[in-house]
């Protein structure tokens, strides 16, 4: 639910809680006063005809001498007054009210706000006078009076809404500078990407040029060197310089697979032909070789052959620093690696089960962490998540579940339908 929507509803819901409120307190005292003043008028009424009824006697036959009198008295306030012979025919019964004649209160109202009160018979020779309270001219003013506050209240809430609701937008949206802001920041970032990418693409350059050199370079002494030893080996009757040349050959040859290695590491196959799942299985293989101690489970999910370059080195070197990572900071004894493709994006985690990041002591934990406080030494995973962001993905690591550390990692790939 948006910020505005929630203060609307907020503000609707005190203001109508505010006229329920007020619309109690003003049915609650009109209750009451209703009660009172037709009590009051009816308590009178019948004293009045009480005493005008015992006089009535002395002037005649009392039934019409009362008609008489209650026909000149007419109407009196909140009371009908009926004059019934002892028969049953009604000989006299006060006018209908003139005050706001022909209107009442609705029915609902009427209930809610009728007195409760008896009507009182009066007994004379030959008739009875019926008094009844009737509250309903007095129900009427109620009713008019509530209305016209409620609908001014209701007026007035609306007023004070729409004006805060005014004021809200204005105080909610976003001002030119804002935008400006985040237009400059948007560029910023898009930039930042740009350049990360730049110096990627350079230190992969640089390292090509590295390998080639090495390959070259070193490649041919050692070779020359081997080539040299093996001569000498020829020419010589001497046993010490035989064993010596063999030794010689022998360093040389380790020296040559060493460099082999490095040349590979610097320059993976992945950068020939760009199919992670293809490098990901050379890793695989030459780790089982390499590091026997530690198992590495490989789980790969979709197609990843063809992810593009940018992609396939990015997920390629982020493996390899993780990779090297638990080699040296970890003491594990197993490693999950998995990577899929899956809804558009290319997800990779690669998790260990060593001595987690806090075991070495560094400020900061890992668990639930971002990069930011697992750099304190090094450059791995700045390095890492810059790649990663730079293609408009995202790096965390994490505790891992059985202890150890994981880095996961997800780059969008945006050619993929999700
Ligand atoms: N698999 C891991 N197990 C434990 N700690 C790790 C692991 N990977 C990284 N770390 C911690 O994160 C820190 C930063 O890693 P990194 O940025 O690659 O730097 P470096 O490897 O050069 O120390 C490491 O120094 C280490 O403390
Ligand atoms: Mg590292």
């Amino acid at each position: 639910m948006s910020l505005r929507l929630r203060l609307n509803l907020l503000v609707a819901g005190l203001n109508l809680g505010f006229l329920v409120a007020l619309t109690w307190l003003l049915v609650d005292n009109h209750r009451r006063s209703i009660q009172e003043e037709v009590e009051a008028a009816h308590r009178v009424t019948v004293q009045m005809l009480g005493t005008a009824a015992q006089t009535s006697r002395m002037f005649g036959s009392a039934p019409m001498v009362m008609v008489d009198y209650l026909q000149s008295l007419k109407r009196v306030r909140a009371n009908v007054i009926r004059l019934y012979s002892n028969d049953g025919v009604l000989r006299y019964e006060s006018p209908p009210a003139t005050y706001k004649a022909g209107h009442r209160a609705p029915d609902w109202f009427e209930a809610r706000m009728q007195p409760r009160l008896q009507a009182t018979v009066i007994g004379l020779p030959g008739a009875r006078i019926e008094i009844v309270p009737d509250a309903s001219r007095s129900v009427l003013d109620a009713w008019d009076s509530m209305s016209a506050i409620f609908l001014l209240g209701l007026g007035f809430v609306a007023v004070l809404h729409g004006a805060l609701l005014l004021f809200l937008r204005r105080l909610l949206r976003p001002t030119e500078a804002d935008a400006r802001r985040l237009v400059a920041t948007t560029l910023q970032l898009a930039e930042n990407r740009e350049v990360t990418r730049l110096i990627q693409a350079g230190v992969e350059e640089e390292r090509k040029r590295l390998a080639r050199e090495l390959h070259d370079e070193l490649g041919q002494s050692v070779t020359a060197i081997r080539l040299i030893a093996a001569s000498i080996a020829r020419s010589t009757e001497s046993d010490g310089a035989v064993q010596g040349t063999a030794k010689i050959n022998e360093i040389a040859a380790g020296l040559y697979d060493s460099v082999h290695r490095i040349v590979r590491e610097l320059r993976p196959a992945v950068l020939e032909q760009p199919d992670l799942a293809a490098a990901l299985a050379d890793l695989g293989r030459e780790w089982r070789v390499r590091h026997p101690q530690v198992e590495l489970a490989l789980e790969l999910e979709g197609d990843l052959g063809d992810l593009g370059e940018a992609v396939t080195l990015a997920a390629f070197r982020c493996v390899q620093e993780a990779l090297t990572n638990v080699l040296k900071h970890a003491q594990a004894s197993r490693i999950q690696l998995a990577v899929s493709r899956r809804d558009g994006r290319l997800e990779a985690s690669i998790e260990d089960n060593g001595r987690g990041f806090a075991a070495e002591g560094v400020a900061g934990g890992a668990a639930g962490g971002g990069v930011a406080g697992v750099t304190a030494s090094g450059h791995g995973l700045i390095g890492m998540r810059e790649r990663v962001v730079a293609l408009g993905g995202s790096l965390e690591t994490a505790a891992g579940a059985e202890g150890g550390f994981r880095v996961s990692m997800v780059l969008p790939l945006p050619g993929d339908s999700e």
